[in-house]
């Protein structure tokens, strides 16, 4: 695939992280996962408006205002050659020798672009399982940073009992997934944890909340138990690449409800289709 590495475009599988680099050995960065939709990012000022803020919040200059990266995003999107595509980007405290303190360089940025990670229709029309876990992430989590071990390391539990998501549990409610936002739908109303440093503002929950006061569905941000997901009339999640997802079973086998996608999700999803198609 097509990558950018601090003003080069190269392949992202060619050789071109020096060893020294602090995304490398300390995970000391920021990133952002946008989709391109026919050629058009979706919601690209608000994915870099977070992008800012990430490394506002970790002290990270990255020497790109919005308007030089959304110029390097057009150029790699164009020279791509695709039209619909997930691009990631990444800004790391640059290339210097390994010392915890920050060094006196320029930041590294970097960029990949792939074709959509397609999640299988079958997930979609069927829902998904998902495993509840221990949320054992830092009191960061607003910030998307490069330091994802407590993520990775749930989702790959979750997928090894089968299921697509980690949904993580903190001081007795569910905060979010791995590597998406979670909603529950009662009576009607759809409801998810308020924006706090326990979760990631997510892009596509914007998209949902609008979406939601469009179709007259009441949007509550409270949080809930596991139990109240468990007796939920529907559940989903929202990300970038996962779009809006029907969650349907947990890894112990129950059901939620009768164990099909909800009307609800459904609704959501066929209007977020709309705007992004
Ligand atoms: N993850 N919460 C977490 C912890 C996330 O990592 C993500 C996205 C979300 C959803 O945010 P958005 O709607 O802006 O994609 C919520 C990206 C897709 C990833 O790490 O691949």
């Amino acid at each position: 695939a097509l990558a950018y590495f601090n003003g080069s475009f190269i392949q992202s599988d060619e050789p071109a992280v020096p060893i020294d680099e602090r995304g490398h050995q300390f995970g000391d960065g920021v990133y952002e996962v946008i989709r391109i939709y026919k050629g058009r990012p979706f919601m690209l000022d608000e994915h870099l408006d977070r992008l800012f803020k990430s490394a506002e919040a970790i002290r990270l200059e990255i020497g790109h205002d919005g308007e030089s990266l959304k110029r390097v995003i057009g150029e790699l999107t164009q020279k791509s050659g695709l039209s619909d595509l997930d691009l990631y980007v990444q800004a790391t405290r640059g290339i210097a020798p390994r010392n915890h303190l920050f060094p006196a360089c320029p930041a590294s940025v970097s960029m990949t672009a792939k074709p959509f990670r397609e999640i299988p229709a079958e997930a979609r029309a069927t829902g998904v399982s998902v495993m509840l876990h221990p949320d054992e992430r830092w009191l960061n989590c607003w910030i998307k940073s490069l330091n994802l071990l407590p993520n990775i390391l749930a989702k790959q539990a979750a997928s090894e009992r089968g299921c697509l998501e980690a949904i993580l549990v903190r001081d007795g409610v569910v905060t979010e997934g791995t590597s998406s936002n979670v909603y529950l739908v009662k009576d009607g109303a759809i409801r998810t944890a308020p924006l706090s440093n326990q979760i990631l503002a997510g892009i596509t929950r914007i998209a949902v909340q609008r979406i939601a006061h469009e179709l007259r569905i009441p949007f509550v941000e409270q949080s809930f138990t596991p139990e109240e997901l468990r007796q939920a009339d529907e559940a989903f999640i929202t990300s970038t690449t996962m779009e809006v997802m029907p969650v349907v079973r947990f890894e112990d086998g129950s059901l939620i409800r009768d164990g099909k996608p909800g009307p609800v999700a459904r609704a959501l999803y066929e209007r977020f289709r709309t705007i992004t198609g």
